[in-house]
């Protein structure tokens, strides 16, 4: 009997500000067949068709490479999804989420692939996008302190079952550990979580809890431990993680977690463990960075949230802040 050929997916997108709800689109993509190609519009593309991205070309490529669920990435992939494109690819059909995209001109993105019966769905995922996020972002000039982000726990609990793989070290691993807030995950984020896995065999990444980043940034992070927590599970150098992971990292802690190589980015790091440490420095892009440019381009995002029918929170805060 000849050999089935594996299934190859084709899935493309904008993936700005890369967020758990494209990671869950992704990993249940991956999950229809055996190989994923991720295909990622160009700024240029996304402009045309929807507006100026967050984040980007450079950013958002090396964001959707990170993902675990991704076996390969198409830069500049176009908008309209094409025959073309997926036999190139050699994908079997394509996947997208449960919503509508349209071109500029309101063309069903998807209407070549569903026509040819090579056009599958998979469930968006509530409570995330990026308006919403960036809505988050814009909060802070109201509020600098932000809030802690709601959340339906029971969903996002679903989501933490599906993403974690339950990885244990193996006998003789030697074990990394690095802890942070992994606020609005990044290709920065990504690429400080390779540089420690290279440092060893097994990455245990500490999520720290909503109310110690705020000690430690005086501000909330934007997204809650839980958000945070799906986006470094979606991570392919991420091996486990520690939810509400402890600023100090006693000896009791280090020998519980068998943990042979503590990752910080300054020297303070050797202020919080007896353990080996080594020093990464944070990379170019951070959170804070992204934070920066949602507001120096605050009236930018206000309208573009506006358009998106976000408008009534933040304009009714701003009016009463201004009174
Ligand atoms: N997606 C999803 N759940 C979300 C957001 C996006 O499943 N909450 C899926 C989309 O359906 C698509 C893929 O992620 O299959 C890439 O989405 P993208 O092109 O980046 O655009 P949007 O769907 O507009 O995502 P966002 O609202 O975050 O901009």
């Amino acid at each position: 009997m000849p050999e089935s050929k594996p299934i190859r997916i084709w899935v493309d997108g904008c993936f700005d500000t890369m967020h758990y709800g494209h990671s869950n689109a992704l990993r249940q993509a991956k999950e229809m067949g055996a190989y994923l190609v991720v295909g990622v519009h160009s700024d240029e593309e996304i402009l045309k068709n929807k507006g100026p991205t967050v984040l980007k070309n450079k950013e958002r490529y090396d964001a959707v490479r990170a993902c675990k669920w991704v076996d390969e990435v198409v830069e500049d992939a176009p908008y309209l999804t094409s025959l073309e494109y997926l036999d190139k690819y050699n994908c079997d059909f394509c996947v997208h989420g449960d919503d509508v995209t349209t071109m500029s001109d309101g063309t069903d993105c998807y209407s070549v692939v569903k026509q040819a019966g090579r056009y599958k769905e998979c469930k968006r995922t509530i409570g995330v996008s990026t308006t919403d996020l960036v809505k988050r972002m814009l909060m802070r000039k109201i509020n600098p302190e932000g809030t802690r982000a709601e959340c339906d726990h029971e969903y996002i609990q679903d989501k933490l079952e599906k993403f974690n793989d339950n990885k244990l070290p193996k006998d003789g691993d030697k074990v990394v550990y690095v802890d942070g807030s992994f606020d609005m995950f990044h290709a920065g984020h990504a690429e400080y979580l390779k540089q420690a896995k290279e440092l060893g065999d097994f990455l245990i990444v500490g999520i720290q809890g909503d109310d110690l980043v705020r000690q430690i940034e005086s501000t909330y992070p934007i997204l809650n431990q839980e958000e945070r927590a799906l986006s470094v599970l979606a991570c392919r150098y991420a091996d486990a993680i520690i939810l509400d992971s402890p600023h100090q990292l006693t000896d009791e802690f280090i020998s519980k977690h068998n943990i042979s190589i503590v990752v910080g980015a300054d020297q303070s790091i050797i202020n919080r463990t007896k353990a080996e440490t080594k020093i990464i420095p944070n990379q170019d892009i951070g959170s804070k960075s992204i934070i920066a440019r949602i507001l120096a381009d605050f009236e930018i995002y206000q309208e573009r949230n506006r358009k998106k029918g976000e408008k009534a929170i933040l304009e009714a805060e701003m009016l009463a802040k201004e009174k």
